[in-house]
């Protein structure tokens, strides 16, 4: 590792992986700092270090070129596996091309913008259950009343896994989570567990728990196919051959937590995010057809997913830094979703942004978010849900963050919400 980019001051010495800096939100002026130096950052961790990529356009250059930035050595979160591990946890996210061509393209069919919008209807159906508990408490733990709930239940429904298994669908994606911060409250032979946690995804027995029921209900979709993803995934045929139990227990695991967090994420600083600037509120129920760039806002502003990691597959350059082969590369999304160089006040929440080029999926590339479309539909619908029944978030208090240097989690947050009735039942009616 050398830094051909000489810089006249010296580097700054911040450690953006301290899951503990994350303990009050993300330090977006360590970020800026890092954004304006030259170069890359070299950021120590467990005895080395990784390259911190913190500008948009590097993070667009990493994501799109696989052949230089691998996903498939090393992993794509921080810390190293031993090769043991990796084959265990291989996920879609820890392939390149053309094997990641392969796995992709299982699953694409089922997740673009058309199949989503066959879910439209269910996931409103879902939303308003979700907002009559608001409404008739006034509001409440936001994370547990709409964001934990509203994701959950629309993959379920996706994938196929019944209603009465959402909890515990939140349940396991929750200790995964956990996983990524310095407390484990599970003990390892937790949901029936045996194997050793460094084998598991987040080193959690959680993952087991996940594994096992994907399994199950994969056999049973074998048998039985229906219209979900988990019967398309079990009986795909990619290439002349079908997925491995290895790779289908991968990608279930995958998608749960995938559809789950993250999207939560999104809407919990969402919501606040409106609390906290009500004029973007009022402007956005002024004028629906804001609907779409809001929702790229809330993405950029959230950006729930603070970093993958790629490993140099070659001796390369970025930014003017030499990188060697091995060498980790870990792009952070919220610094890219702030650079001023592409956005103008990066640091304003502004709905109305045109052509808002946030990142928060990824910078393009094999890897982009396959939810991102997803994502994007329960987001509209609730913004709009709650739009026709005149429900405005009004409040926040006693925000509990996860210290996580991987999500950017919200435990739990007090949210009270202003009902205007009137606005309720004149959309009731037009919706009649
Ligand atoms: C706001 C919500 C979401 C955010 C911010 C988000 C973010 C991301 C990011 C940053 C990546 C990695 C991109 C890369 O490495 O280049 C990713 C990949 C992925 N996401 Fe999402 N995601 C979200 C929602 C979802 C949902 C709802 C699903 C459910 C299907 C999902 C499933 C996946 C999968 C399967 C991948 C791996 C794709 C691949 O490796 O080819 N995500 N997402």
């Amino acid at each position: 590792m050398t830094d051909g980019s000489a810089p006249s001051e010296p580097p700054a010495d911040i450690d953006i992986a301290d899951a503990g800096r994350y303990a009050n939100g993300i330090g977006w002026d360590d970020f800026r700092t890092l954004r304006a130096q030259p170069g890359l950052h070299w950021n120590r961790y467990n005895g080395h270090g990784f390259w911190a990529v913190t500008r948009h356009a590097d993070v667009c250059e990493v994501s799109r070129h696989s052949e230089r930035f691998s996903s498939a050595i090393g992993h794509v979160n921080l810390w190293d596996l031993e090769a043991d591990a990796l084959e265990a946890r291989r996920s879609i996210l820890e392939h390149d091309p053309p094997a990641h061509t392969r796995l992709r393209r299982v699953v694409s069919k089922a997740f673009t913008p058309r199949q989503m919008r066959r879910y439209t209807e269910r996931t409103r159906a879902i939303a308003d259950d979700l907002l009559d508990a608001v409404v008739e408490r006034g509001g409440g733990d936001w994370v547990e009343l709409v964001a934990a709930p509203l994701p959950i239940r629309v993959i379920i429904a996706i994938l196929g896994v019944p209603p009465e298994d959402a909890d515990y669908m939140v349940e396991l994606s929750n200790h995964l989570v956990e996983g990524t911060t310095e407390t484990q409250s599970l003990p390892p032979d937790s949901y029936g567990n045996t194997t050793p946690l460094r084998l598991l995804p987040f080193g959690s027995p959680a993952a087991w728990g996940l594994y096992e029921y994907g399994a199950k209900l994969g056999d049973e979709r074998l048998e039985h196919p229906a219209d979900d993803v988990v019967s398309h995934l079990v009986h795909a045929e990619v290439g002349g051959d079908r997925l491995t139990a290895t790779e289908f227990r991968n990608f279930f695991q995958v998608l749960v937590f995938g559809g789950n967090e993250t999207t939560r994420t999104a809407i919990t600083h969402g919501t606040m995010a409106f609390a906290e600037h009500p004029e973007q509120w009022d402007r956005l129920a002024a004028n629906r057809e804001l609907l779409a760039s809001a929702v790229e806002e809330v993405i950029r502003w959230a950006s729930p997913i603070l970093h993958m990691r790629r490993t140099a597959a070659v001796d390369t350059e970025l930014a003017g830094t030499q990188i060697s082969a091995g060498d980790k590369v870990v792009m952070w999304y919220p610094s890219a979703n702030r650079d001023e160089a592409v956005f103008e006040r990066p640091d304003e929440f502004d709905i109305g942004r045109a052509d808002n080029a946030q990142i928060a999926f990824g910078g393009g590339g094999p890897h982009f978010c396959l939810g991102a479309y997803l994502a994007r539909m329960e987001l509209t619908v609730l913004l709009e849900a709650m739009l026709d029944r005149g429900i405005r978030p009004a409040s926040v208090a006693d925000l509990v963050r996860i210290p996580s240097n991987f999500v950017h989690g919200v435990a739990s947050v007090e949210v009270t919400v202003d009902v205007d009735a009137a606005v309720a039942e004149s959309s009731a009616a037009v919706r009649a």
